[in-house]
This record gives C-alpha cells, structure tokens and sequence, in this order.
C-alpha cells in the first residue's frame, strides 16, 4: 500500500493498518507527544486505534511537545524520565544547552516544522524541561503541559494565549496578590477585561459572562482568602458556554485536587512552591486537562492553531505565540530542582495537609488569637467543599487574626523556627504579614476582597515536627 507520509511517497507492504500500527511501524519516538494530520483533518487521540488507512492517504505526523501517561506516587517518580542510554543515569539529565545540531538541514527543518521529534533552542523547549513537562502532565492525566520561568509567567502564558484586545476574562475576586497585579496593571492594559466575582457565588460567574469572555480564572483554595468554590458547579457554566475553566492549583497541587475530574480545563501551577517542597528554584507549569473540545472554540487568537494543531491548538498557541515570542522559558537546572521535588510530593502533602490542621486546631483555642481560618477547622464554612475536591484534604496554609498590624508584626519578629519570608510550599514553615507585603501595591478594596486585612498574618506550614512548630508559634504570641 502507498502512503503519503510527511510529505514522502513510502510503500507499506501491511493491509488494513491503523493510525497506531503506523506509528509503531515507523518507530515514531514519542509517540504519546505527536498529533496525526489524515487527508488534511486533525485526529483525535482517541481514535488512532480504530482508524484504518487506505491507498494514497496523506499522513502528517506533528510533534507538539507535551503528553506522558501508574499510581501517583510512581507517576511523581518515574514519569517524564526518558533512560539515559549513553550512561544510565537514574536521576533526569540536566541538559545545559541552549541549541541542538542536527546531521543535515533537512533534519533540522523537519524539527522546526514539527515533522520530526527533537528540540531545536531552550527558549522553546529542552530535553529536562520537557521530562518535567510530562511529569505534571502525567499528575494531571493531561492532554500535555507546558512549563515556564514562575508560577506568574505561567498565568501570563494561559491568559495571553488565549485573549486578544477587546477580549474579557471572569475571574474570583480572591487570588494571589500578584495575580490580581498581573491582571490589574499588566493584561488590562492589553484592552482586556477583567471581570471579578465572590468566588463563593457561582452564579456571579455565569452572569459576567458574555460574548467576549475567553476564560474563567479562579484559585482552588485562594491564597490568603482560603475561600474554596464549588468547582464543578464553575466548570459546568464554563463548559456551557463554551470556554475554558482556568484554575491556579498552586496550594493544592495534583496530588490533592484531580482538576480534570472537576472539569478543569487548565491547571496552573506555581512549581516554586509545594511541586519542589523547599524553596530552593522559581518555575510554572500549566497542563491542557483534555476537558475542553478547542476544536469547538469560538476564541478568534485560536483559529490559526485551530487548524493546523487540532486538540492540541491551546498548547501549540502557548509555546509558539507566547513562550517562544515572550522567552519566560524554565531553565533546565530549574526543570531538574522541580522533577527531584517532584519525587516526594505525595509524602511531603501528608505531613504538611496533618500538621496544619493540628496547628489550626490547637491555635484556634489560643487566647492570642482572635481567630483561625484554615478550611479543615469544623467551623469552616468551605470544609465540606473543600473534604469532597481534595481528597479529604485541606492544604497547608491558614491565617492568625491577631487583633492588630503591631501584633502581627511582634509575632513575626519573634518566630525562631519558622521564618519571616514571602513564599509557601517550602518544607520549612513560613510566616508573612500579606498586607504590607505581598498586597502592598493593591488597592484597600482590592486587598479586603482578597480576604487581607491589616491584623493577619499568613502561615505556611512546613514539615518540620508539629510540636516544634506549636512551641515556636507559643512563645512568639507571648
Ligand atoms: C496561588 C499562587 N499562584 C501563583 C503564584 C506565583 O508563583 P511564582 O512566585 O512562582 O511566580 C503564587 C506565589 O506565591 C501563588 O501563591
């Protein structure tokens, strides 16, 4: 049988083969990373396996970078690790180079056409940045995964891949100060809207939108506000009105929070945080969950890659019109930090979800403090959300009203243990006073919308001994 692949006339002497008989047939590498143009038409994944091809079929094989597919403990170690055949290294090889030759110029053209796996430049992807690619993506049971230089880029990536002058957003009001700075001062200058809602009142969301709103954006428990929506109930008016749902699973992480079963269509991650455990490199990653149909998407920036990249037209648009244009790649030495945090997630979220809520607890009874909120309290509003999207889990970060700024600050001055510093997700507690920090450059409305108010203070608690941290929490209050 003659087939027209990649542009070539090839003979195949095999009757009534399929897409995936096909891939095995021309040892494609990768082959969970390559999409499959049939006579002109975008396949889905799914059907590669079904899929017969006939006499003279043109077949286009187009990498994307992305995919990956065991139990999430393996999946956190193993997944994304491609064996190093020149030595056996079992940890992910860092490769430090900003090109990669090739034999021949048709080689190379074939790699920067998509026709042929490889990495051509590092601002658009690298062999270690792409491990811990898959890595996530495998976490997340994702279509594929894009990583960038911070959990901030990542966000940027998302939004700016996916609006255009003119275009809205819908987002919660409570977010991370620097995501409410992002959208504020940076994207909104672009000519888009940003439309904010109680992230708590999910009809708020489905009355914001209309004809111009390209996405939802909300956090899965927001930092510091820790309010926590009803995710699915968000998902279904995204997915009703045809527009992906964003989500910012930062304190969650995939080990907490499935995003693709709640109807997420994209999980951003800031993988500075519990992704690495110890505060050690700055770096983002999102993942396409595979909920949303693109080829069903209305969204004008997408058209382009609508056609040529099919399902996969979002990550195509992400890493060719805004990472490769914009150059907030990771490093690989950061990729590599993230892959070896990677490793102990499942271990580290345990101790760390356990601590805070003993922490929570004991000092939800201390006479110093006014108040706790931290979602697994009994007397939190969101526990009963929160214990059924995260595994009955609820995160490690919780905030002290502590009566006043002076107090709060008296407190962070005395802490021995735990440091004074503005991170979470770090395997050391961290403690920071978010109001003359971290929101210091928002608006008064703008910060209390986010849940900030001058006498609190935010907690990360770390996995060091909880009694250790109960004790220096104790003789910080006196
Ligand atoms: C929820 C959330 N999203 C995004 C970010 C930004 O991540 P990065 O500092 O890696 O840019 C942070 C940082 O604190 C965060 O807490």
């Amino acid at each position: 049988m003659k087939l027209i692949i990649n542009g070539k006339t090839e003979e195949i002497a095999l009757e009534g083969l399929k897409v995936a008989a096909l891939l095995k047939e021309k040892k494609v590498q990768m082959p969970e990373m390559v999409s499959v143009e049939l006579n002109g038409e975008i396949l889905d994944r799914g059907v590669f396996e079904s899929v017969i091809l006939k006499e003279n079929d043109k077949v286009e094989f187009l990498y994307f970078m992305g995919g990956g597919s065991q139990g999430f403990s393996t999946k956190c170690i193993h997944a994304g690790h491609v064996k190093d055949p020149g030595n056996g290294a079992t940890a992910i090889p860092i490769f430090g180079s900003a090109a990669f030759s090739y034999d021949s110029a048709q080689d190379l053209a074939d790699v920067f056409d998509g026709k042929r796996y490889g990495h051509v430049y590092s601002r658009i992807s690298n062999p270690t940045v792409t491990s811990f690619e898959q890595r996530v993506n495998a976490l997340e049971q994702g279509r594929g995964a894009l990583a960038v230089s911070s959990g901030m880029a990542a966000i940027a990536t998302v939004v700016f891949a996916l609006t255009g002058q003119g275009d809205e957003i819908v987002a919660a009001k409570s977010l991370f100060g620097g995501t409410l700075l992002l959208f504020n001062d940076l994207i909104s200058k672009y000519g888009v809207k940003i439309t904010y809602v109680d992230t708590m009142d999910t009809g708020a969301y489905k009355r914001a939108i209309n004809e111009k709103t390209r996405l939802i954006f909300l956090e899965t428990i927001a930092n510091p506000k820790l309010d926590v929506p009803d995710i699915k109930a968000v998902a279904e008016i995204a997915a009703q009105n045809n527009i992906p749902l964003v989500v910012d699973s930062t304190i969650t992480t995939p080990y907490l929070f499935e995003a693709k079963k709640f109807g997420t269509a994209i999980a951003v991650h800031s993988a500075t945080k519990y992704m690495t455990g110890n505060g050690t490199a700055i770096g983002g990653v999102f993942v396409d969950t595979g909920v949303h149909n693109w080829k069903s998407s209305k969204n004008p920036s997408l058209k382009k890659y609508i056609d040529k990249f099919g399902e996969f037209a979002f990550l195509a648009a992400a890493r060719k019109q805004v990472l490769q244009n914009a150059g907030s790649c990771l490093s690989p030495f950061n990729a590599f930090l993230h892959c070896l945090g990677l490793e102990t997630l499942s271990l580290r979220m345990e101790k760390h979800c356990a601590n805070a809520l003993a922490v929570a607890r004991h000092f939800s009874k201390h006479p110093a403090v006014k108040s706790v909120n931290y979602p697994g309290l009994d007397n939190s509003i969101y526990k009963e959300t929160a214990a059924r999207q995260f595994n009955g889990k609820f995160g490690a970060v919780l905030t002290f009203s502590l009566g006043t700024k002076e107090k709060c600050f008296d407190f962070a001055g005395r802490i021995k243990i735990a440091g004074n510093l503005s991170n979470i997700g770090d395997a050391k507690t961290l403690v920071i006073h978010p109001a003359s920090t971290i929101f210091h450059d928002c608006g008064r409305t703008e910060m209390l919308d986010a849940g900030v108010t001058e006498d609190m203070v935010r907690v990360s608690v770390g996995i060091e001994d909880v009694e250790d941290i109960i004790a220096d929490f104790e003789q910080a209050l006196l």
